[in-house]
């Protein structure tokens, strides 16, 4: 391995151990240290003190030997590396010759030798060798249109190298639809394809234990969180893999503003901040109602980090009320608009249309206002019990108006202080319940005509 390779290594290292990555000091000494320079020498040429010099250069040795697993000291260093390349070129594994390995090593292990232990069912292998382990996804039986979203995210993960994808929704616009259809679109571009839902919580220990198993292993799978992030890591170098990880709202608290983790699992954020950071040739895409924060933050500053707002299927919805017999065509505009476009909605409500209205779009729409039937409603149930207390007040304030209203004018009708509203809206806007318009240079708010209907029939009647 020559200097960049080592450094390249050393950085990762640093960088799953630190979440930081190695700054102009660390890595003046790692180099300094290759070339077999002493510490005053180092400390000359970044005209820093020797003193300074040799307590960044301790704390650095703690790092890489807690990260590699084997004591690492100036002295060593050199040798370790060398050691490594040796256990490469012989096939033994060591936690260094993992590090090692997978960043050189464009090793192309055959995909017919790679079995998931997990999930043989609902795994597949194409023609073209990509190596597809769905799990418990969902079949699809239909899907309709949403062109431009699936042109976005081919665009974004194929051309851009996009590393960090969140497809955000409210439920039911269909995310986890739009996932496994893309699936089908990209899948020659990769080696390795996995679907996991997390709706059951998993921690990220087992999250990382259930990825991991699936590539064919060169070591055992360890227990530590930090090493098996590393070791996926290579494997994300090593291979072009599409990872989704569905219903990723599961991590976060009820009743606290959104996008907060709850109590153990709060080692997904630097998860999904590695990702989007370390360098590697995947893509992690995750499905969810909430907007994780982390993404938030770093979308602003990271190239390799996109977010793409699932909205209504528009006017393909059509294609599910004709799967479901519906009459009155020239009313169907009306149904979509005031169910939000939203597929699982219509799908619910189209069910009541033929129970109740023998298929008539037209009578069903007599009604004044939208019935919202109680499988609908249980629907709502799951978002709005993860809501705070103040954000239900101005989910209830906003449904007893009938036209938009700015920020400062709700500020005068609900009662809470300036810096709980605006918590509580942006909370809102991560959990993609509010309709934001801008007018003249003003952001008005508004419910839309489901959310207001649900809300006046569980909160205020
Ligand atoms: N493009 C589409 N064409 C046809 N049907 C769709 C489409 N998108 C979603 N649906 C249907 O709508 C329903 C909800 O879709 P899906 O489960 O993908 O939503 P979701 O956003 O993942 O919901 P949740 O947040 O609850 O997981 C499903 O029955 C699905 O078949
Ligand atoms: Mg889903």
């Amino acid at each position: 391995m020559d200097i960049p390779d080592i450094l390249k290594v050393a950085d990762e290292v640093v960088f799953v151990k630190t979440g930081e990555h190695l700054d102009y000091l660390q890595e003046a000494i790692l180099r300094g240290t290759l070339q077999g320079q002493k510490y005053w020498k180092i400390a000359e040429e970044t005209h820093a003190s020797e003193g300074h010099v040799r307590d960044v250069g301790s704390k650095l040795w703690k790092i890489l030997s807690e990260g590699l697993g084997e004591e690492i000291t100036k002295a060593n260093f050199r040798a370790k590396i060398d050691k490594g390349s040796v256990y490469q070129n012989n096939n033994v594994s060591s936690p260094l010759v993992h590090q090692t390995i997978t960043v050189n090593n464009n090793v192309n292990i055959c995909p017919e030798t790679v079995r998931s232990p997990t999930s043989p069912s609902n795994s597949q292998q194409t023609s073209s060798q990509t190596y597809i382990d769905l799990s418990d996804a969902p079949e699809i039986f239909r899907f309709y249109d949403r062109t431009p979203q699936l042109a976005t995210l081919e665009n974004w993960i194929i051309c851009d190298r996009t590393r960090l994808i969140a497809l955000l929704g409210i439920n039911g616009i269909g995310k986890t639809t739009l996932s496994l259809r893309l699936i089908e679109q990209i899948k020659t571009h990769f080696d390795y394809i996995i679907y996991r839902s997390l709706r059951f919580s998993p921690t990220l220990n087992a999250t990382l234990t259930n990825l991991l198993q699936i590539f064919p292993q060169q070591a055992d799978i360890p227990q530590n969180i930090e090493t098996q992030i590393s070791q996926l890591l290579n494997y994300l170098r090593q291979y072009r893999c599409l990872i989704i990880l569905d219903d990723v709202q599961m991590l976060f608290c009820s009743g606290q503003l959104a996008g907060q983790y709850k109590t153990g699992y709060e080692d997904y954020q630097l998860f999904f901040k590695l990702i989007a950071e370390v360098n590697h040739n995947s893509c992690l895409l995750i499905d969810s109602w909430e907007k994780p924060r982390e993404v938030a933050k770093l979308e602003r500053g990271n190239n390799y980090v996109q977010t793409l707002v699932l909205c209504s299927l528009g006017l393909a919805a059509k294609e599910i009320l004709k799967d479901r017999k519906l009459s009155d065509e020239e009313t169907w505009e009306s149904l979509i608009d005031t169910y939000q476009g939203n597929p699982l909605w219509l799908e619910l409500t189209a069910s009541t249309i033929q129970d109740l209205f023998c298929g008539s779009v037209s009578d069903f729409l007599q009604c004044d206002e939208p019935i919202l039937d109680e499988s609908l409603q249980g629907q709502l149930d799951q978002q709005f019990q993860r809501l705070t207390q103040q954000e239900l007040a101005v989910m209830i304030q906003l449904a007893k108006e009938s036209e938009l209203v700015a920020l400062p004018d709700i500020l005068k009708i609900v009662q809470l202080s300036v810096s709980d509203l605006v918590n509580a809206m942006r909370s809102l806007g991560m959990r993609l319940l509010l309709d934001a318009k801008e007018e003249d240079k003003t952001t008005f708010f508004s419910l839309n005509t489901v959310m207001k209907e649900y809300v006046k029939n569980r909160y205020m009647r």
